[in-house]
């Protein structure tokens, strides 16, 4: 098999409908040679139905991040199905509607701790439970939406994405001796199920069309899954702790251009 991922192993979390970006990473994979491994949370017969669409049907491992004992029989249930992993996508968040939307001042605390262990403190228990299948060269890649700013209805969720972007640095640290890559893409927005459920998600849309200088598909998951692959591939071997912007370059630019 050849293309750019030809005989890697790879374990992708997050798909829950063919718009998910999990999807086109784990599409993409496959077709540039990856062997798949998905994980899939809550509804895995959905899960496993949105998997027969792949170029080649992908296993589906049950994982709630979020529980340890699933993760504790984690590298058992992979290795059913490959020897080793060479790369691992963290493509999972969550937030219960009261962090989001403008309610920054009144989330309470137990609604933010569940945002936080979803979205921010999985990256590490997911890259801690899966050590044991990673060797030297191996790569971890998450997602992140720009925590450097506050966004008008992220809110705790952009609280949480700040908290998974200094994780990743620290990730980068505490791997880095074994070899171990962490980085993550900060994508642009698109239109998947996490996104669908930010009340006034359209300002993001609006804010990126006309911003982004190489303008912005919200439908395109595409671009987002390229770069993590490209991070898992062998062709950044010494980058790690990274964030690579996928957002049309809305993030170098302070206003509108002129029209
Ligand atoms: N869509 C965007 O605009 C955008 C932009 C930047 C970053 N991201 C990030 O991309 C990642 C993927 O999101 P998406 O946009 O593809 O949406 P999505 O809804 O398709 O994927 C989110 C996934 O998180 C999973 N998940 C939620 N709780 C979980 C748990 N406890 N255990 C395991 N999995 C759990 C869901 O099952 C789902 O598959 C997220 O980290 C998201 O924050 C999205």
């Amino acid at each position: 098999m050849s293309g750019l991922l030809a005989g890697k192993r790879l374990l992708v979390t997050g798909i829950i409908t063919d718009q998910s970006i999990a999807f086109s990473v784990a599409k993409i994979a496959q077709e540039e040679g990856a062997e798949v491994v998905l994980t899939g949370f809550g509804r895995l017969s959905l899960v496993e139905r949105i998997a027969k669409r792949l170029p080649k049907e992908a296993p589906v491992i049950e994982l709630d991040v979020t529980n340890s004992e699933q993760l504790a029989s984690l590298p058992e249930k992979v290795r059913e199905h490959v020897d080793g992993l060479d790369g691992v996508v963290h493509s999972i968040g969550y937030a219960p509607p009261s962090c989001l939307g403008g309610g920054f001042l009144d989330a309470p605390w137990e609604d933010v701790a569940t945002a936080v262990h979803v979205s921010t403190y999985s990256y590490k228990s997911l890259a801690v439970a899966c050590l044991p299948l990673l060797s030297r060269g191996a790569g971890i890649v998450g997602l992140t939406f720009d925590a450097t700013l506050a966004w008008p209805v992220y809110d705790w969720m952009g609280v949480a994405k700040a908290g998974l972007e200094s994780a990743n640095r620290y990730l980068a640290l505490h791997l880095g001796k074994q070899g171990i890559r962490a980085n993550l893409v900060s994508a642009g927005p698109l239109r998947t199920m996490a996104a669908k459920s930010i009340p006034g998600f359209e300002q993001f849309e609006d804010a990126w069309t006309e911003r982004a200088p190489l303008g912005w598909s919200l439908t395109d998951q595409e671009p987002a899954a390229k770069a993590v692959l490209a991070l898992l591939s062998d062709w950044f071997p010494a980058t790690t702790g990274e964030i690579v912007h996928v957002d049309g370059g809305y993030h170098a630019i302070g206003a509108s251009p002129a029209a």
